[in-house]
């Protein structure tokens, strides 16, 4: 596995392979990588000849309220996870690499992005939209693997890869979760082992909404107020929402029809969570 921390390198690297007819897949993170991160990275791996991972904790997603200097930076592990997944290169740039002196461009999300992580995190997807473009331009790979966990997130940069016309395709991957159904996250290791157990409460209400649309329950406030209810069971500490939407335009909808998706953030302490599941509604 090759390391490398400039654009110049990773970008004459990864064009010489696609030169060569190599299928190159990118995995974009910000590091602390858990099960999840290695999944994508060994789905790229089966279906491309070449994986690429980044680690670039992004300064610009974060809001000024959000601590960017407590985000778990854990290299060297990182490096030896990559390294056991079979991952062929690593883009691991200093903040300068990515935002240089004068840097003053960044990208206008999409309307997707408006609602949800976009209002509570005023400038969140601003920040992800740019360092994911830069991404895409400097890495010039076939395919990009990204989790669904960040289902609002897959979403926008949907809609900026086809707004933009990159000529990247997206794979969206499943969430990774424990045994016992937590999804998993690099927000995780903040949670004491109380809280811990609390957070169980955001599966068990994705998995109410599951159970109540396939009883036949089309009121979307019928299951939103189970969804609330379970996570107040838990109890959470605070729910900043938990809604049942439209999967594509990420709206609230008036009834259940079709396919749908139950989105939850929730706070344990200073820990928030955030998960979702995509729920077919059989007629
Ligand atoms: O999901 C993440 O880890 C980040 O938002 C991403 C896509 C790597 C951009 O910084």
């Amino acid at each position: 596995m090759k390391v490398f921390s400039t654009s110049a390198e990773i970008y004459t690297h990864v064009l010489r392979e696609r030169l060569e007819g190599k299928r190159v897949g990118l995995v974009p993170t910000m590091g602390a990588l858990h099960e999840g991160h290695v999944s994508l990275v060994r789905q790229a791996k089966s279906v491309c000849d070449r994986a690429v991972a980044t680690i670039f904790v992004n300064p610009t997603q974060f809001g000024p309220k959000e601590d960017l200097s407590k985000y778990p930076r854990t290299l060297n592990e990182d490096l030896e996870k990559l390294d056991q997944a079979g991952c062929d290169y690593v883009f691991t740039p200093a903040e300068l690499q990515m935002y240089g002196e004068g840097h003053s461009t960044y990208v206008e999300p999409p309307q997707v992005a408006s609602r949800w992580e976009g209002e509570i995190r005023p400038g969140h997807f601003r920040g992800v939209c740019t360092i994911v473009l830069k991404l895409f331009q400097m890495i010039p790979a076939d395919i990009a693997y990204l989790g669904r966990k960040d289902y609002q997130q897959l979403a926008v940069i949907r809609a900026m890869v086809r707004d933009l016309n990159i000529p990247v395709c997206i794979e969206a991957c499943e969430t990774i979760r424990e045994p016992d159904g937590l999804a998993m996250s690099s927000r995780n290791r903040y949670l004491s082992h109380e809280q811990r157990h609390r957070a169980l409460g955001l599966i068990r209400a994705l998995r109410i909404a599951e159970r109540l649309v396939e009883r036949g329950e089309r009121d979307v406030q019928a299951v939103e107020s189970a969804m609330r209810q379970e996570l107040l069971a838990a109890p959470v500490d605070s729910i900043d929402y938990a809604a049942i939407v439209d999967p594509v335009t990420l709206e609230p909808i008036a009834e259940i029809e079709s396919s749908v998706v139950a989105i939850i953030a929730a706070r344990l302490g200073s820990t928030r969570l955030i998960d979702n599941a995509t729920i077919i509604a059989r007629r």
